[in-house]
Protein backbone atom coordinates (compact mmCIF):
# COMPACT_ATOMS: atom_id res chain seq x y z
CA UNK A 1 0.00 0.00 0.00
CA UNK A 2 1.13 3.53 -0.75
CA UNK A 3 0.57 6.11 1.90
CA UNK A 4 1.72 9.99 2.28
CA UNK A 5 2.58 10.80 6.14
CA UNK A 6 2.61 13.86 6.86
CA UNK A 7 4.27 15.39 10.19
CA UNK A 8 2.01 18.29 9.93
CA UNK A 9 1.58 22.17 12.01
CA UNK A 10 4.72 23.84 10.04
CA UNK A 11 4.15 26.83 7.78
CA UNK A 12 4.70 27.04 4.42
CA UNK A 13 7.51 29.24 2.79
CA UNK A 14 9.06 30.26 -0.80
CA UNK A 15 7.82 29.18 -4.34
CA UNK A 16 5.28 26.80 -5.86
CA UNK A 17 4.95 26.40 -9.90
CA UNK A 18 1.53 25.50 -11.03
CA UNK A 19 1.29 23.04 -13.91
CA UNK A 20 -1.15 22.61 -16.76
CA UNK A 21 -4.87 22.55 -16.17
CA UNK A 22 -5.69 19.13 -16.00
CA UNK A 23 -9.67 19.78 -16.77
CA UNK A 24 -8.51 21.42 -20.29
CA UNK A 25 -5.75 18.76 -21.10
CA UNK A 26 -8.07 16.11 -20.66
CA UNK A 27 -9.90 17.64 -23.51
CA UNK A 28 -7.35 18.76 -25.74
CA UNK A 29 -6.31 15.54 -26.01
CA UNK A 30 -8.98 13.75 -27.69
CA UNK A 31 -9.70 16.86 -29.46
CA UNK A 32 -6.37 16.02 -31.09
CA UNK A 33 -8.74 13.42 -32.90
CA UNK A 34 -10.44 16.06 -34.97
CA UNK A 35 -6.60 17.22 -35.99
CA UNK A 36 -5.02 16.35 -40.06
CA UNK A 37 -1.44 16.50 -38.74
CA UNK A 38 0.81 16.87 -35.83
CA UNK A 39 -0.62 18.62 -32.89
CA UNK A 40 2.35 19.40 -30.45
CA UNK A 41 0.32 20.04 -27.18
CA UNK A 42 2.93 21.71 -24.63
CA UNK A 43 2.31 22.18 -20.54
CA UNK A 44 0.69 18.93 -20.30
CA UNK A 45 0.51 18.15 -16.19
CA UNK A 46 2.34 14.57 -15.67
CA UNK A 47 -0.40 13.28 -14.24
CA UNK A 48 -2.30 9.63 -14.43
CA UNK A 49 -5.58 11.12 -16.27
CA UNK A 50 -3.21 12.16 -19.12
CA UNK A 51 -1.11 9.24 -19.31
CA UNK A 52 -4.42 7.09 -19.49
CA UNK A 53 -5.98 9.43 -22.06
CA UNK A 54 -2.67 9.20 -24.09
CA UNK A 55 -2.12 5.45 -23.95
CA UNK A 56 -5.96 5.98 -25.41
CA UNK A 57 -5.02 7.61 -28.79
CA UNK A 58 -2.31 5.18 -28.91
CA UNK A 59 -4.67 1.86 -28.52
CA UNK A 60 -6.80 4.14 -31.60
CA UNK A 61 -3.60 3.68 -33.72
CA UNK A 62 -2.04 7.51 -33.11
CA UNK A 63 1.30 8.06 -33.36
CA UNK A 64 2.28 9.52 -29.53
CA UNK A 65 5.61 11.01 -29.39
CA UNK A 66 7.04 12.51 -26.17
CA UNK A 67 9.12 15.80 -26.96
CA UNK A 68 10.13 16.49 -23.01
CA UNK A 69 8.38 16.45 -19.70
CA UNK A 70 5.63 18.99 -20.29
CA UNK A 71 5.19 18.17 -23.99
CA UNK A 72 3.97 15.36 -26.68
CA UNK A 73 3.55 15.55 -30.60
CA UNK A 74 0.17 13.63 -31.34
CA UNK A 75 -0.28 12.60 -34.89
CA UNK A 76 -4.18 11.27 -35.41
CA UNK A 77 -4.44 11.08 -39.01
CA UNK A 78 -4.44 8.17 -39.56
CA UNK A 79 -6.51 6.21 -37.25
CA UNK A 80 -9.25 4.25 -38.81
CA UNK A 81 -11.11 2.99 -35.37
CA UNK A 82 -13.79 4.44 -33.91
CA UNK A 83 -13.90 1.93 -31.03
CA UNK A 84 -12.29 2.78 -27.30
CA UNK A 85 -11.16 0.54 -25.65
CA UNK A 86 -13.17 -0.46 -22.42
CA UNK A 87 -10.45 -1.33 -19.89
CA UNK A 88 -8.35 2.52 -20.26
CA UNK A 89 -11.79 4.28 -20.85
CA UNK A 90 -13.71 3.27 -17.31
CA UNK A 91 -11.00 4.35 -15.32
CA UNK A 92 -11.07 8.33 -16.13
CA UNK A 93 -14.81 10.41 -16.40
CA UNK A 94 -13.61 12.44 -19.81
CA UNK A 95 -13.22 9.95 -21.34
CA UNK A 96 -16.75 10.65 -22.49
CA UNK A 97 -14.83 13.67 -24.95
CA UNK A 98 -13.50 10.49 -26.93
CA UNK A 99 -17.52 10.87 -28.08
CA UNK A 100 -17.66 14.32 -29.27
CA UNK A 101 -14.24 14.13 -30.94
CA UNK A 102 -14.72 10.65 -32.73
CA UNK A 103 -18.42 11.79 -33.92
CA UNK A 104 -16.97 15.13 -35.17
CA UNK A 105 -13.84 13.07 -37.15
CA UNK A 106 -15.74 10.27 -38.14
CA UNK A 107 -19.59 10.38 -37.86
CA UNK A 108 -19.69 7.34 -35.33
CA UNK A 109 -18.00 6.61 -31.81
CA UNK A 110 -18.58 3.79 -29.62
CA UNK A 111 -17.10 4.28 -26.40
CA UNK A 112 -17.79 2.67 -22.92
CA UNK A 113 -19.90 4.82 -20.25
CA UNK A 114 -17.34 7.35 -18.47
CA UNK A 115 -15.90 6.23 -15.18
CA UNK A 116 -14.84 9.29 -12.27
CA UNK A 117 -15.08 10.65 -8.84
CA UNK A 118 -18.35 9.58 -7.24
CA UNK A 119 -20.50 12.41 -6.64
CA UNK A 120 -23.98 10.89 -6.63
CA UNK A 121 -25.22 10.39 -10.22
CA UNK A 122 -23.32 11.81 -13.16
CA UNK A 123 -25.30 12.17 -16.27
CA UNK A 124 -24.56 12.70 -19.24
CA UNK A 125 -27.91 13.30 -21.26
CA UNK A 126 -27.29 16.53 -21.74
CA UNK A 127 -23.95 15.66 -24.18
CA UNK A 128 -26.05 13.11 -25.39
CA UNK A 129 -29.25 15.70 -26.33
CA UNK A 130 -26.90 17.89 -28.09
CA UNK A 131 -25.57 15.13 -30.27
CA UNK A 132 -28.84 13.90 -30.96
CA UNK A 133 -30.15 17.61 -31.90
CA UNK A 134 -27.09 17.30 -34.45
CA UNK A 135 -28.48 14.42 -36.17
CA UNK A 136 -26.90 11.11 -34.50
CA UNK A 137 -28.49 8.03 -33.51
CA UNK A 138 -27.35 7.54 -29.74
CA UNK A 139 -27.69 4.07 -27.70
CA UNK A 140 -25.59 1.79 -24.69
CA UNK A 141 -25.26 -1.70 -25.60
CA UNK A 142 -23.10 -4.29 -24.55
CA UNK A 143 -21.67 -2.00 -21.91
CA UNK A 144 -20.77 0.76 -24.68
CA UNK A 145 -22.29 3.82 -25.65
CA UNK A 146 -23.30 3.94 -29.73
CA UNK A 147 -23.10 6.94 -31.08
CA UNK A 148 -23.68 7.49 -35.38
CA UNK A 149 -24.24 10.48 -37.07
CA UNK A 150 -27.56 9.02 -39.19
CA UNK A 151 -25.71 10.54 -42.58
CA UNK A 152 -21.75 10.09 -41.71
CA UNK A 153 -21.80 13.66 -40.80
CA UNK A 154 -22.94 15.67 -37.48
CA UNK A 155 -24.78 18.59 -38.74
CA UNK A 156 -25.33 22.18 -36.98
CA UNK A 157 -27.84 23.24 -35.38
CA UNK A 158 -28.73 25.24 -32.56
CA UNK A 159 -28.53 23.34 -28.76
CA UNK A 160 -29.61 24.10 -25.32
CA UNK A 161 -28.26 23.22 -22.49
CA UNK A 162 -30.92 22.45 -19.48
CA UNK A 163 -27.93 22.71 -17.02
CA UNK A 164 -24.61 24.33 -17.30
CA UNK A 165 -22.55 21.29 -17.58
CA UNK A 166 -18.73 21.44 -18.49
CA UNK A 167 -18.49 18.52 -20.17
CA UNK A 168 -21.57 18.70 -22.61
CA UNK A 169 -20.39 22.10 -23.76
CA UNK A 170 -16.91 20.47 -24.38
CA UNK A 171 -18.40 17.81 -26.03
CA UNK A 172 -20.72 19.64 -28.12
CA UNK A 173 -17.68 21.56 -29.35
CA UNK A 174 -16.05 18.92 -30.47
CA UNK A 175 -18.60 17.49 -31.88
CA UNK A 176 -19.48 20.71 -34.01
CA UNK A 177 -15.97 21.95 -35.37
CA UNK A 178 -16.21 19.27 -38.16
CA UNK A 179 -19.99 19.55 -38.79
CA UNK A 180 -21.83 20.85 -41.52
CA UNK A 181 -22.96 24.08 -40.84
CA UNK A 182 -23.36 26.71 -37.69
CA UNK A 183 -23.96 24.85 -34.32
CA UNK A 184 -25.41 27.38 -31.54
CA UNK A 185 -25.03 26.12 -27.66
CA UNK A 186 -26.94 28.13 -25.34
CA UNK A 187 -26.48 28.27 -21.89
CA UNK A 188 -23.09 26.93 -21.93
CA UNK A 189 -20.58 26.95 -19.15
CA UNK A 190 -18.06 29.42 -19.01
CA UNK A 191 -15.04 27.92 -16.66
CA UNK A 192 -11.34 28.77 -18.61
CA UNK A 193 -10.61 25.45 -19.84
CA UNK A 194 -13.57 26.03 -22.32
CA UNK A 195 -11.97 28.75 -23.50
CA UNK A 196 -8.55 26.96 -23.74
CA UNK A 197 -10.37 24.52 -25.74
CA UNK A 198 -11.57 26.31 -28.27
CA UNK A 199 -8.21 28.24 -28.57
CA UNK A 200 -6.52 25.05 -29.02
CA UNK A 201 -9.02 24.17 -31.96
CA UNK A 202 -9.00 27.55 -33.63
CA UNK A 203 -5.20 27.54 -33.46
CA UNK A 204 -5.51 24.60 -35.88
CA UNK A 205 -8.27 25.82 -38.11
CA UNK A 206 -11.98 25.71 -36.07
CA UNK A 207 -14.40 28.86 -36.16
CA UNK A 208 -15.23 29.13 -32.64
CA UNK A 209 -16.61 32.16 -30.89
CA UNK A 210 -18.36 33.62 -27.94
CA UNK A 211 -16.10 30.73 -25.80
CA UNK A 212 -16.01 32.11 -22.12
CA UNK A 213 -19.41 33.60 -22.54
CA UNK A 214 -23.02 31.78 -22.14
CA UNK A 215 -23.44 31.22 -25.88
CA UNK A 216 -20.85 29.81 -28.31
CA UNK A 217 -21.02 29.64 -31.99
CA UNK A 218 -19.50 26.51 -34.12
CA UNK A 219 -18.96 27.23 -38.04
CA UNK A 220 -18.02 23.71 -39.07
CA UNK A 221 -14.31 24.03 -41.61
CA UNK A 222 -13.79 20.69 -43.43
CA UNK A 223 -10.54 20.52 -41.93
CA UNK A 224 -8.41 21.11 -39.03
CA UNK A 225 -4.07 20.99 -39.99
CA UNK A 226 -1.21 20.51 -37.45
CA UNK A 227 -0.15 23.06 -35.11
CA UNK A 228 1.40 23.89 -31.52
CA UNK A 229 -0.37 25.20 -28.46
CA UNK A 230 0.46 25.35 -24.93
CA UNK A 231 -2.31 24.95 -22.43
CA UNK A 232 -3.27 27.38 -19.25
CA UNK A 233 -2.10 26.54 -15.68
CA UNK A 234 -4.17 24.80 -13.56
CA UNK A 235 -6.85 27.19 -11.80
CA UNK A 236 -7.75 24.49 -9.05
CA UNK A 237 -4.04 23.38 -8.45
CA UNK A 238 -2.90 27.00 -7.98
CA UNK A 239 -6.45 27.18 -5.46
CA UNK A 240 -5.33 24.07 -3.60
CA UNK A 241 -1.99 25.59 -2.76
CA UNK A 242 -3.40 28.81 -1.65
CA UNK A 243 -5.94 27.11 0.97
CA UNK A 244 -2.73 24.93 2.08
CA UNK A 245 -1.03 28.21 2.62
CA UNK A 246 -4.12 29.96 4.57
CA UNK A 247 -4.37 25.96 6.62
CA UNK A 248 -1.01 25.80 7.46
CA UNK A 249 0.21 29.44 7.48
CA UNK A 250 3.23 30.94 6.26
CA UNK A 251 4.06 32.53 3.17
CA UNK A 252 4.23 31.39 -0.48
CA UNK A 253 4.76 32.90 -4.11
CA UNK A 254 2.30 30.93 -5.93
CA UNK A 255 3.73 31.22 -9.48
CA UNK A 256 2.62 30.29 -13.46
CA UNK A 257 -1.15 31.58 -12.67
CA UNK A 258 -3.69 33.31 -14.48
CA UNK A 259 -4.32 35.51 -10.94
CA UNK A 260 -7.73 36.27 -13.34
CA UNK A 261 -9.23 32.50 -12.80
CA UNK A 262 -8.47 32.60 -9.27
CA UNK A 263 -10.86 35.66 -8.19
CA UNK A 264 -13.37 33.54 -7.16
CA UNK A 265 -10.91 31.94 -4.42
CA UNK A 266 -9.11 34.61 -3.94
CA UNK A 267 -11.88 36.68 -2.86
CA UNK A 268 -12.67 33.89 0.00
CA UNK A 269 -9.41 34.08 0.97
CA UNK A 270 -8.93 37.72 1.37
CA UNK A 271 -12.64 37.79 3.54
CA UNK A 272 -11.25 34.84 5.56
CA UNK A 273 -8.09 37.00 6.69
CA UNK A 274 -5.71 35.92 4.18
CA UNK A 275 -3.16 38.12 2.32
CA UNK A 276 -3.45 37.52 -1.70
CA UNK A 277 -1.01 39.81 -3.52
CA UNK A 278 -2.12 39.77 -7.50
CA UNK A 279 1.66 39.55 -9.44
CA UNK A 280 1.53 39.93 -13.23
CA UNK A 281 1.46 35.58 -13.19
CA UNK A 282 1.62 34.92 -9.65
CA UNK A 283 0.00 35.16 -6.71
CA UNK A 284 1.36 36.04 -3.36
CA UNK A 285 -0.24 33.99 -0.38
CA UNK A 286 0.43 34.92 2.79
CA UNK A 287 -1.70 33.99 6.61
CA UNK A 288 0.33 34.85 9.51
CA UNK A 289 -3.09 36.24 11.56
CA UNK A 290 -6.24 34.12 13.08
CA UNK A 291 -8.43 33.00 10.15
CA UNK A 292 -12.17 34.04 10.41
CA UNK A 293 -15.22 32.46 9.39
CA UNK A 294 -17.16 33.01 5.65
CA UNK A 295 -19.59 31.09 3.71
CA UNK A 296 -18.84 29.67 0.65
CA UNK A 297 -21.35 28.73 -2.32
CA UNK A 298 -19.95 26.69 -5.49
CA UNK A 299 -21.50 27.74 -8.62
CA UNK A 300 -20.68 26.97 -11.83
CA UNK A 301 -17.67 30.15 -12.93
CA UNK A 302 -17.15 32.58 -12.60
CA UNK A 303 -18.41 31.17 -9.18
CA UNK A 304 -16.63 29.33 -6.78
CA UNK A 305 -15.69 26.21 -8.14
CA UNK A 306 -16.47 22.63 -6.51
CA UNK A 307 -13.59 21.10 -7.39
CA UNK A 308 -12.40 24.05 -4.34
CA UNK A 309 -14.97 23.21 -2.09
CA UNK A 310 -12.74 20.40 0.03
CA UNK A 311 -9.97 22.48 0.24
CA UNK A 312 -11.72 25.70 1.51
CA UNK A 313 -13.63 23.17 3.97
CA UNK A 314 -10.30 22.05 5.34
CA UNK A 315 -9.13 25.89 5.95
CA UNK A 316 -12.68 26.76 7.36
CA UNK A 317 -12.61 23.89 9.53
CA UNK A 318 -9.41 26.42 11.60
CA UNK A 319 -11.79 29.14 11.39
CA UNK A 320 -12.75 31.15 14.01
CA UNK A 321 -16.64 31.00 14.17
CA UNK A 322 -19.54 28.77 12.16
CA UNK A 323 -19.71 28.76 8.56
CA UNK A 324 -22.02 27.35 5.65
CA UNK A 325 -21.25 25.69 2.48
CA UNK A 326 -23.54 25.23 0.14
CA UNK A 327 -22.99 22.79 -2.76
CA UNK A 328 -24.19 23.94 -5.96
CA UNK A 329 -22.99 21.80 -8.58
CA UNK A 330 -22.30 18.34 -7.24
CA UNK A 331 -25.09 15.78 -5.56
CA UNK A 332 -22.91 14.24 -3.35
CA UNK A 333 -19.27 16.12 -2.44
CA UNK A 334 -19.09 15.61 1.26
CA UNK A 335 -17.71 12.54 1.14
CA UNK A 336 -14.49 13.69 3.26
CA UNK A 337 -16.53 14.28 6.04
CA UNK A 338 -15.75 11.78 8.41
CA UNK A 339 -11.95 11.62 7.32
CA UNK A 340 -12.29 15.38 8.42
CA UNK A 341 -13.86 14.25 11.49
CA UNK A 342 -10.97 11.63 12.47
CA UNK A 343 -8.54 14.90 12.61
CA UNK A 344 -11.38 16.75 14.59
CA UNK A 345 -12.87 18.54 12.74
CA UNK A 346 -16.69 19.82 13.73
CA UNK A 347 -19.18 19.55 10.28
CA UNK A 348 -22.32 18.48 10.14
CA UNK A 349 -23.86 17.76 6.49
CA UNK A 350 -27.63 17.96 5.45
CA UNK A 351 -28.16 17.17 2.11
CA UNK A 352 -26.02 20.30 0.03
CA UNK A 353 -25.53 22.14 3.20
CA UNK A 354 -22.34 21.51 5.28
CA UNK A 355 -21.95 23.87 8.74
CA UNK A 356 -18.57 23.42 10.29
CA UNK A 357 -17.81 25.08 13.59
CA UNK A 358 -13.96 26.49 13.44
CA UNK A 359 -11.66 23.99 15.98
CA UNK A 360 -8.10 25.38 17.21
CA UNK A 361 -6.53 22.64 15.37
CA UNK A 362 -6.68 19.46 13.39
CA UNK A 363 -4.78 16.59 15.11
CA UNK A 364 -3.14 13.67 13.15
CA UNK A 365 -4.90 10.63 12.11
CA UNK A 366 -4.67 7.37 9.72
CA UNK A 367 -6.99 8.43 6.87
CA UNK A 368 -8.19 7.53 2.76
CA UNK A 369 -8.57 9.91 0.35
CA UNK A 370 -12.03 9.35 -1.29
CA UNK A 371 -11.50 11.63 -4.66
CA UNK A 372 -9.48 13.43 -6.33
CA UNK A 373 -10.50 17.37 -4.51
CA UNK A 374 -11.11 15.07 -1.08
CA UNK A 375 -7.50 14.07 -1.15
CA UNK A 376 -6.56 17.41 -1.71
CA UNK A 377 -8.27 18.42 1.44
CA UNK A 378 -6.97 15.95 3.24
CA UNK A 379 -3.30 16.57 2.36
CA UNK A 380 -4.24 20.38 3.41
CA UNK A 381 -5.58 18.95 6.71
CA UNK A 382 -2.95 17.04 7.45
CA UNK A 383 -0.55 19.97 6.76
CA UNK A 384 -2.13 22.22 9.34
CA UNK A 385 -2.91 19.14 11.84
CA UNK A 386 -0.74 19.14 15.04
CA UNK A 387 1.04 15.40 15.00
CA UNK A 388 1.39 12.98 11.92
CA UNK A 389 -1.37 11.84 9.17
CA UNK A 390 -1.26 9.22 7.30
CA UNK A 391 -3.55 9.49 3.73
CA UNK A 392 -4.25 5.98 2.04
CA UNK A 393 -5.77 5.67 -1.37
CA UNK A 394 -3.59 8.37 -2.84
CA UNK A 395 -4.14 7.77 -6.19
CA UNK A 396 -7.23 9.26 -6.54
CA UNK A 397 -4.84 12.84 -5.46
CA UNK A 398 -2.52 11.57 -8.16
CA UNK A 399 -5.11 11.44 -10.98
CA UNK A 400 -4.49 15.50 -10.77
CA UNK A 401 -1.48 16.45 -8.97
CA UNK A 402 1.77 16.75 -10.37
CA UNK A 403 4.45 15.56 -8.13
CA UNK A 404 2.69 16.95 -5.66
CA UNK A 405 4.88 15.76 -2.73
CA UNK A 406 7.88 17.06 -4.04
CA UNK A 407 6.21 20.32 -4.56
CA UNK A 408 5.01 20.45 -1.23
CA UNK A 409 8.38 19.64 0.14
CA UNK A 410 9.81 22.54 -1.97
CA UNK A 411 7.91 25.13 0.51
CA UNK A 412 8.73 22.97 3.57
CA UNK A 413 6.34 20.52 4.46
CA UNK A 414 6.53 17.34 5.70
CA UNK A 415 5.38 14.87 3.58
CA UNK A 416 6.53 11.61 2.21
CA UNK A 417 5.24 8.67 0.38
CA UNK A 418 5.68 5.35 1.91
CA UNK A 419 4.99 2.02 0.37
CA UNK A 420 4.73 -0.64 2.48
CA UNK A 421 5.03 -4.17 1.21
CA UNK A 422 1.32 -5.07 1.65
CA UNK A 423 0.66 -4.05 -2.25
CA UNK A 424 -2.41 -1.72 -3.22
CA UNK A 425 -5.24 -3.63 -4.86
CA UNK A 426 -7.98 -1.13 -4.46
CA UNK A 427 -9.45 -1.02 -8.31
CA UNK A 428 -8.33 2.60 -9.73
CA UNK A 429 -11.15 4.83 -10.30
CA UNK A 430 -10.94 7.86 -12.65
C1 LIG B 1 -16.31 18.71 -14.96
O1 LIG B 1 -17.14 17.57 -14.77
C2 LIG B 1 -15.02 18.43 -14.25
N1 LIG B 1 -14.41 17.24 -14.79
C3 LIG B 1 -15.26 18.26 -12.74
O2 LIG B 1 -14.00 18.24 -12.13
C4 LIG B 1 -16.02 19.48 -12.19
O3 LIG B 1 -16.41 19.22 -10.86
C5 LIG B 1 -17.26 19.79 -13.03
O4 LIG B 1 -16.91 19.88 -14.43
C6 LIG B 1 -17.93 21.09 -12.63
O5 LIG B 1 -17.02 22.16 -12.75
C7 LIG B 1 -13.72 17.30 -15.91
O6 LIG B 1 -13.52 18.34 -16.52
C8 LIG B 1 -13.16 16.02 -16.41
P1 LIG B 1 -20.68 19.09 -15.42
P2 LIG B 1 -18.42 17.36 -15.64
O7 LIG B 1 -21.20 18.43 -16.64
O8 LIG B 1 -18.20 17.97 -16.98
C9 LIG B 1 -25.16 17.88 -14.08
C10 LIG B 1 -12.30 17.44 -10.74
O9 LIG B 1 -12.25 17.28 -9.49
N2 LIG B 1 -25.25 17.29 -15.42
O10 LIG B 1 -20.34 20.54 -15.48
O11 LIG B 1 -18.78 15.95 -15.55
C11 LIG B 1 -24.20 17.13 -13.18
O12 LIG B 1 -24.83 16.04 -12.55
C12 LIG B 1 -13.53 17.04 -11.49
O13 LIG B 1 -11.36 17.88 -11.41
C13 LIG B 1 -26.44 16.77 -15.86
O14 LIG B 1 -27.44 16.75 -15.16
O15 LIG B 1 -19.47 18.27 -14.84
C14 LIG B 1 -23.74 18.23 -12.23
O16 LIG B 1 -24.72 18.37 -11.22
C15 LIG B 1 -14.52 16.34 -10.64
N3 LIG B 1 -26.48 16.23 -17.13
C16 LIG B 1 -23.78 19.50 -13.08
O17 LIG B 1 -24.60 19.19 -14.21
C17 LIG B 1 -25.40 16.24 -17.95
O18 LIG B 1 -25.51 15.76 -19.09
C18 LIG B 1 -22.42 19.96 -13.63
O19 LIG B 1 -21.76 18.86 -14.27
C19 LIG B 1 -24.20 16.77 -17.49
C20 LIG B 1 -24.13 17.30 -16.22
Amino acid sequence: MTKYVIHGGKPLYGEIDISGAKNAAVAIIPAALLVDGVCRIENLPQISDVTLLLNILQELGADVRTVNRTTVDVDCSHIRNARVPEELARKIRASYYLIGALLGRFGSAEVPPPGGCDFGGRPIDQHIKGFVAMGANVDVRGGYIHAKAANGRMTGTQIYLDIVSVGATMNIMLAAVLADGLTIIENAAKEPHIVDLANFLNSMGAEIMGAGTDVIKIRGVERLSGGTYSIIPDQIEAGTYMAAVAAAGGEVLVKNVIPKHLECITAKLLEMGVDVEERDDAVLVRRTGKLTRTNVKTLPYPGFPTDMQPQIAAVLCLAEGTSVITEGVWDNRYRYVDEFRRMGAQIQVDGKIAVIEGVEKFTGARIQACDLRAGAAMVIAGLAAQGTTEIGRIHHIERGYEDIVRKLSGIGADIRVVVTPDEDKQAQVG
